[in-house]
């Protein structure tokens, strides 16, 4: 069996060694991968976003099955492309995917089904905007409608803040397209959460929890990052809550979808804030988060090709989704100056032999004369599952400290607030 998976990160590289424990798959197919994990897939240069290179591609190599990761082809159709030559998916339609690709929406969705989340207005005007955060009480959040890569949130302190965050998204588009129009919400307090959740429309069957460091520096400080590092289980997560998640948000999620007409079949990201009046929806993703995905596949004991079919084709019911009572930790090897500035063409050098409980999942490099090189911000995660959280923290940063690049930058202090909230 052929399999393609359209996407080049980490992410793309977990979900890869997982599929590749099937034994029934033949052959992985990465478009475009990266020089780093070759060793795992066939990296073919066709962009994520190329969904004219991808269809070809898929048709020509009579691709069986196909898993689109990120969530710009997602928003852009390539699921719809696909099933169009008869291709099956694992992922959203176009009109499902919107459920990340306009915050918006989602928004609406919430407000129309009683879905917990924060408060808020939309704006596609600017001088209403303005306005209306002149009256706001401070912080202020306020949104980009569009993908802008996880950063197009502004956190306001003040009322001038906001007005001058509105300014930038609106009229000097720092976020592009995507902040024409905006949302304004209140500010929430409270431990973060990551769900990723496996749904076929019909049930809903939650991975284990995750929580991720956003932010550049150790205790949380510096700019949003797409993420630093992650554990799992996420310890604040605990079962009388992810009761109640499935109850108000998860399945009311889902069945809001089919009444839209907008089914959605995949891999859905509750991003939740536990807040002190209950959980509440900070964001939904379409897609697999990143770098979750490079904790929550590795404690993944079911298999993954199998629950991504069964999600296909609707039988998700009848499929078993198994995870280890372990933790997983993943410590991002970043190039120095990211997620701003940093430089890049350093070779990397990885252990030779790894251990059965650690994986090194490979993003922003390439491949430059033989050698491996960094060529992105996140350069790589280095992973390791162990059956205390402690004991996990400490394998990954071991794991990470035997990887060298010039500019390598990492958190020291990923898992941290988790160790405390357990304790
Ligand atoms: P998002 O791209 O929507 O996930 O937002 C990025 C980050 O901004 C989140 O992970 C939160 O830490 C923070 N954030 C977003 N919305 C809110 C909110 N309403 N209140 C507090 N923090 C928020
Ligand atoms: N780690 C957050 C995301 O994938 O959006």
């Amino acid at each position: 069996m052929k399999i393609l998976v359209v996407g080049g990160g980490g992410r793309e590289h977990a979900i890869i060694k997982k599929l590749k424990e099937n034994k029934e798959i033949t052959e992985i197919f990465a478009l475009p991968g990266n020089g780093g994990m070759e060793q795992d897939a066939t990296c073919v240069p066709i962009g994520a976003k190329d969904l004219d290179g991808i269809v070809k591609f898929a048709a020509e190599q009579k691709i069986d099955f196909a898993v689109v990761a990120p969530d710009d082809p997602l928003v852009l159709g390539c699921v719809d492309r696909l099933n169009a030559i008869g291709i099956p998916c694992f992922g959203p339609e176009a009109k499902a995917a919107i459920i990340e690709g306009s915050k918006v929406f989602s928004k609406n969705l919430m407000k129309k089904y009683g879905i917990p989340t924060a408060a808020y207005e939309t704006f596609s005007e600017m001088d209403a905007a303005l306005s209306y955060v002149r009256t706001c009480k401070a912080p202020v959040v306020i949104k980009a409608d569009g993908l802008a890569l996880g950063k197009g949130v502004i956190i306001a302190q003040t009322n001038e803040e906001a007005e001058d965050a509105v300014r930038s998204m609106m009229s000097d588009k720092i976020f592009g397209e995507s902040g024409s129009n905006v949302v304004v919400e209140e500010f929430l307090e409270g431990p973060e959460v990551s769900v990723l959740a496996f749904t076929d429309g019909n049930v809903v069957k939650p991975m284990v929890s995750s929580m991720d460091h956003k932010r550049a520096h150790d205790n949380d400080e510096g700019l949003n990052t797409g993420g630093m590092g992650t554990v799992a289980p996420n310890p604040y997560y605990t079962n009388e809550i992810a009761d109640a998640c499935m109850e108000q948000i998860f399945l009311p999620t889902v069945k809001a979808m089919n009444a839209e007409g907008r089914t959605f079949r995949g891999c859905l990201y509750f991003g939740l804030m536990l807040t002190k009046d209950g959980p509440k929806v900070i964001e939904y993703n379409c897609r697999f988060g990143d770098p979750e995905t490079q904790v929550v596949l590795p404690l993944l004991e079911s298999d993954l090709f199998t629950v991504m079919k069964a999600t296909a084709e609707g039988k998700l019911a009848e499929t078993e989704v198994r995870f280890a009572e372990k933790h997983a930790c993943c410590v991002v090897l970043a190039s120095d100056g990211y997620p701003v500035k940093y430089e890049s063409g350093y070779p990397i050098t990885l252990p030779e032999q790894l251990a059965e409980n650690e994986e090194i999942y490979i993003a922003g490099a390439k491949k430059k004369d033989g050698v491996l090189v960094n060529a992105g911000g996140r350069v790589l995660g280095a992973v390791a599952t162990e059956d205390t959280l402690q004991a996990a923290i400490k394998s990954a940063y071991a794991l990470a400290d035997r990887i060298h690049f010039e500019n390598a930058y990492c958190r020291r202090d990923i898992g941290q607030r988790a160790l405390a909230a357990e304790k």
